[in-house]
């Protein structure tokens, strides 16, 4: 056990959706390594709650087979595993069935001391119903908490209905909307980097950055998820993770770590952002939809060859590009270029600082031309932080200019493994730190942003450009950055 790891009170996580592919793939696994590494033991509780028809050894089996599918074998330990699934019980309740809740209430521990957080990994439009059963039948403490995560709606009006709805039972300081970008280790490390150094906050403003670019490619495809094809790129990755990106390049340095702190920061982007509306909508922003194409050395068939047929010739976008803008005295005139689709060349997430020109060269004899320094925040994969710094190449010869990189790698600094979003915020609404989850007002902020760009290319009698899988997206994401006179950073380039 690390010395680091500060443990949490004993908790009952009712996790509601308990037999779902969240739960298989993050959750368990995320809640596993938790429990190894001693942030809890077995006075926890996590109590599943689904319509199947399963006995607590079936959900405890369900557990362990998603521990040895979803963990790494090295960290994967028997013991430690049988201690771990002794924590799951089940109860199969049908979560509209008013009958259905007496097994829940019994399974649940009175004592205060015990935290106590329900996770409604299921669809959205059970969350009002279960809040108000939770209501009801008196499982709502002031300090229950409750954990959602997208989709919180299609747009404004809808994902309204559903915070009305939960906020008719819970008080916004006990809601945990889940963006799990935020539980991302390079993420909170932009924080670090910004708020915990010197250097490079006088430098973090239009008069010393060019303009900002947020990548996040995915070589997977998309299509036989049935949920994507009603989402997008835009409500599926711009609207949630990509906002969240932005606002913490773009906040203005709160005055603590305090989660309201923080976020009233992140509202304020939101808000500063410029409408993208009317034309400005086909000249800012540039949809695609991926054809057949060859993706890391095997061929893949389009999007539109994925789907079931009820759904072929669906217009719904795989990847977006758009040029944002943040109109305040920081950020005038410096674009933040934002992009994100499926079956792209390869999995990379990464956000680019382009610093300015230097004012003056005094290198006009020099073999090379200074280059704007660069900033290269990798959130996935090989994790790190990437500095692109001018220096002089090594070796006789007179001044020859050479552009290297300052490379903090995590996996080479650390010799941890790094942690999933997931672990850190189960565990953080356990402790009752909000920091990392967005506010109700963020998530509206953002889909105010959203929902005009939504709504113009819902209207377009014009479909998404295709890109053949295995490319950057079509061809206009290159034109709208590179008619700025600008160009995608790509890899280590
Ligand atoms: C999810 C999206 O929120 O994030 C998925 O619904 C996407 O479509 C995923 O694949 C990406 O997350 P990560 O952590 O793999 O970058």
């Amino acid at each position: 056990m690390s010395a680091r790891i500060i443990p949490v009170q004993p908790f009952d996580y009712v996790v509601f959706g308990a037999t779902g592919d969240l739960t298989r793939r993050k959750l368990i696994p995320a809640l596993y390594h938790r429990f190894a590494d001693g942030q809890f033991d077995e006075r926890s509780r996590i109590i599943g709650v689904s319509r199947s028809e399963l006995s607590d050894a079936d959900f405890q089996k369900f557990a362990g087979d998603a521990v040895s599918e979803f963990v790494d074998k090295v960290d994967q330990h028997k013991d430690v595993i049988a201690r771990f699934v002794s924590c799951f019980s089940y109860i199969a309740n049908d979560v509209t069935d008013k009958d259905g809740w007496a097994d829940l209430e019994k399974a649940l521990r009175t004592d205060p001391e015990i935290e106590r957080a329900f996770y409604l990994a299921v669809a959205p439009g059970l969350f009002g119903p279960i809040c108000e059963y939770l209501d009801n039948k008196g499982y709502w403490r002031r300090d229950a908490r409750v954990v959602v995560e997208k989709p919180l709606g299609q747009d404004l009006e809808s994902s309204m209905e559903i915070n009305d709805a939960i906020s008719e039972v819970f008080a916004e300081d006990q809601v945990y909307r889940i963006d799990h970008y935020l539980g991302k280790e390079t993420v909170q490390n932009l924080l670090a980097l910004r708020f915990g150094n010197i250097l490079f906050e006088p430098i973090w403003d239009a008069a010393h950055i060019d303009h900002v670019q947020i990548t996040v490619a995915e070589d997977v495809g998309a299509g036989t998820r049935g949920y994507y094809d009603d989402s997008g790129a835009l409500r599926d990755m711009v609207q949630n993770h990509m906002m969240q990106l932005l606002c913490l390049v773009a906040m203005e340095p709160p005055a603590s770590d305090d989660a309201n702190a923080l976020r009233d920061e992140k509202l304020k982007v939101l808000r500063s952002l410029k409408p993208i509306t009317g034309d400005n909508v086909s000249k800012f922003t540039v949809r695609g939809q991926y054809k057949g194409g060859a993706v890391n050395g095997g061929s893949v068939t389009s999007y539109q060859d994925e789907l079931p047929d009820d759904k072929k010739g669906s217009k719904t976008e795989t990847f977006v590009a758009i040029k944002a803008e943040v109109e305040n005295w920081r950020w005038s005139g410096v674009p933040f270029y934002l992009r994100t689709g499926k079956r792209l060349p390869s999995r990379v997430s990464e956000i680019v600082i382009q610093f300015r020109a230097i004012p003056h060269s005094i290198f006009d004899h020099a073999e090379g031309a200074p280059k704007p320094n660069k900033l290269v925040l990798r959130l996935q994969p090989d994790e790190g932080v990437k500095l692109f710094l001018m220096i002089k190449d090594p070796g006789p010869g007179g001044m020859r200019l050479r552009e290297v990189p300052l490379n903090l790698s995590f996996a080479e600094t650390f010799s941890e493994r790094t942690p999933e979003a997931y672990e850190r915020l189960l565990m953080d609404v356990i402790r009752g730190n909000q920091t990392l989850f967005m506010r109700r007002d963020e998530l509206e902020a953002a889909w105010r942003w959203i929902d005009p760009i939504r709504q113009a290319w819902d209207n377009a009698s014009d479909a998404p450009q295709t890109y053949t899988a295995g490319t950057w997206g079509p061809t206009a994401s290159v034109a709208l950055i590179e008619r700025d006179g600008r160009t995608w950073h790509e890899g280590d380039a």
